[in-house]
């Protein structure tokens, strides 16, 4: 027998499990807490709702309510929780129940594009899926990072809270940068636990990336 799709146990009750293993009061605002965060609010993007940002993996929105508070931008989110999705509902955050391969949002209309911690859960067999909805939906000149696991070479444990499903390390940004309109602006790297600076144990690491979408300019 095959295992299920991580997706469809997600989507079927590990997404709701999740948020309420993990729900808290507090918006992310700490910069130790969400290496992303600061790195998103430098990025020259234009003030005001024709520029639009969606998380995927959202969750109950923290990072987007967080984004929401210091600019006036048209925030979206994409979590499989229908429960992390009506949280962030009530925090203002519009969101949708939804995963990575199969984004609700029209193509080229997204000027920021965040992968929020989830790429790592999703089924292998779907990153090229996953990249291609990114692509589509992005515009031509536009913003993507990735909050995640970061390893040079694939590896996966076995998560914590459910039999058979895996957690992954790899090299997420690559799949974006083979292509010529991508180009890595931003890495950082650290740690995943307290205190968060950098060690050198490559298993632990968790990287905050920025990729820029650029339109072909001619010769
Ligand atoms: C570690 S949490 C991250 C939540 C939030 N973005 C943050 O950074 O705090 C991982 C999230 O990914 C979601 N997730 C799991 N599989 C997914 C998939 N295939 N597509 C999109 N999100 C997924 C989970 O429901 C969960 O909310």
């Amino acid at each position: 027998m095959t295992n299920p799709l991580q997706r469809d146990v997600f989507l079927s009750g590990e997404g709701d499990a999740w948020f309420q293993r993990n729900r808290r009061n507090q918006p992310l605002a700490d910069t130790a807490e969400d290496p992303l965060l600061p790195l998103l609010l430098e990025l020259p993007l234009e003030a005001g709702s024709g520029t639009s940002v969606v998380e995927v993996g959202c969750g109950q929105g923290l990072r987007l309510q967080s984004l929401a508070n210091q600019r006036d931008w048209a925030i979206s989110g994409v979590d499989p929780s229908a429960q992390a999705v009506a949280a962030a509902e009530q925090l203002g955050v519009d969101a949708r129940v939804g995963t990575a391969d199969s984004l609700p949002y029209s193509d080229r209309s997204v000027d920021l594009l965040v992968f929020g911690f989830c790429l790592y859960l999703c089924d292998r067999d779907h990153l090229f899926q996953i990249a291609a909805e990114a692509h589509r939906v992005l515009k031509p000149e536009s913003w993507l990072a990735i909050l995640d696991f970061w390893s040079p070479y694939q590896r996966s444990n076995p998560y914590h809270h459910k039999i058979g499903i895996l957690s992954f390390k790899s090299n997420l940004p690559a799949m974006f940068l083979w292509h010529p309109e991508y180009v890595i602006t931003d890495h950082k790297l650290r740690h995943h636990t307290p205190p968060y600076c950098h060690t050198d144990s490559a298993d632990d690491w968790v990287a905050a990336t920025v990729i820029r979408r650029s339109a072909i300019s001619p010769l």
